[in-house]
């Protein structure tokens, strides 16, 4: 674990229950922003970049990507879009010219999110600082460079619109469901991928070794023996509030990232309906999990 995520653990356990549960003044847009993890692509923390001007390198088996400048500088960021153009680019996945997105942009996600949620991200967007910072081109092999031929991936594996609650659940349920598969976009890391970068049938959120940044990202289905079948709910909200495994040990790679931009900043309410949602799934086995890694020499179990 490195300090920010010592600090960030340290201050959730804390402050669990107060501030976060108390937290009443935050922006809808703002508290969507976090959930969605926005920031965690289009801004480059790891080089210290200004908020939301272009994001640093995603890699994924398929090439790596750069998220751009969603800031609202006119030139170089979203500045003269218009409130239907981020619709359009976050429902279907395509540009103010017409042109596709590339599915690392995760719409595929957000096009569930509704009319409403979409609105209140898009005013906190505009309010944001503007950076006047060219984006940075993606590096992709040539047979993805063209945009016309992410038609077919679509046609394969998207289908917009936004998430329509199911009326035999309950309000938690619908909830959970909505933050996991619209918001929070679990699946985008969590699910596999075919060779063609679309999701897998049969294996929804159940854990890929191909994860971004070279993860391995766990099935996090209910399957007893592969999954997080043993996990009690209490345990899924601790994880998904301080990172806590469990058998004590602690989230790492772009988890412990997740949680401390977006799982550890939602309501109480809302990490036990994503908890909720991920046990009611069908348990699907699958094993991803490679050898528990030993802790380095001198340091123990916590990475002190
Ligand atoms: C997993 C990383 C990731 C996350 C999370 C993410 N984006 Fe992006 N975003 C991208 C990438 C990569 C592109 C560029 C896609 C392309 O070039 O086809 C992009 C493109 C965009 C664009 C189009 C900008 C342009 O100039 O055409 C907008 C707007 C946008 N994202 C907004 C958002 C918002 C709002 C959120 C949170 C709800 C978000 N993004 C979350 C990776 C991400
Ligand atoms: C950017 C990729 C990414 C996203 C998005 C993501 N995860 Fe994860 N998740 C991971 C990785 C990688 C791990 C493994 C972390 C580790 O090895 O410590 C993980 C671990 C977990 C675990 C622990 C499972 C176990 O067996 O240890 C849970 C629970 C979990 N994620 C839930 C979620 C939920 C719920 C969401 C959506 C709100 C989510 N994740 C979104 C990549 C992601």
């Amino acid at each position: 674990m490195n300090a920010s995520r010592l600090l960030a653990f340290v201050g959730a356990t804390l402050f669990a229950g107060s501030v976060f549960a108390a937290e009443p003044a935050m922006d809808r847009g703002e508290y969507l922003f976090r959930a969605a993890g926005c920031g965690g692509c289009h801004t480059d923390e790891k080089n210290k970049g200004p908020a939301l001007a272009g994001g640093a390198a995603i890699k994924t088996p398929r090439g790596t990507f750069y998220a751009p400048n969603i800031t609202p500088d006119p030139t170089y960021g979203v500045g003269r879009w218009s409130e239907a153009d981020f619709f359009r680019a976050t429902r279907e996945g395509l540009n103010p010219d017409g042109a596709h997105y590339y599915p690392s942009f995760p719409y595929a996600s957000y096009t569930r999110l509704t009319d409403d949620d979409l609105r209140a991200l898009w005013n906190y967007l505009r309010r944001q600082a503007p950076v006047t910072q060219a984006s940075r081109p993606h590096e992709l092999p040539w047979y993805v460079r063209s945009r016309s031929l992410l038609s077919t991936w679509k046609a394969l594996y998207f289908t917009p619109g936004a998430w329509q609650p199911r009326p035999d659940k309950d309000e938690t349920w619908n909830r959970g469901a909505y933050l996991a598969e619209a918001v929070g976009h679990c699946g985008e890391c969590h699910t596999p991928r075919d060779s063609l970068g679309g999701p897998r049938r049969g294996l929804h959120f159940a854990g890929t070794r191909e994860g971004p940044d070279d993860s391995v990202v766990p099935n996090i289905t209910p399957d007893k023996k592969t999954g997080i079948g043993r996990w009690r709910k209490s345990e899924i909200i601790e994880y998904l509030d301080s990172g806590m495994t469990p058998e004590g040990d602690f989230a790492g790679d772009v988890m412990a990232e997740v949680i401390d931009r977006s799982t550890s900043r939602l309501t109480p309410p809302d990490r036990e309906a994503i908890a909720v949602y991920l046990l009611s799934l069908p348990p699907v086995e699958h094993a991803v999990r490679k050898e528990k890694k030993k802790p380095a020499k001198g340091k123990d179990a916590f990475g002190f």
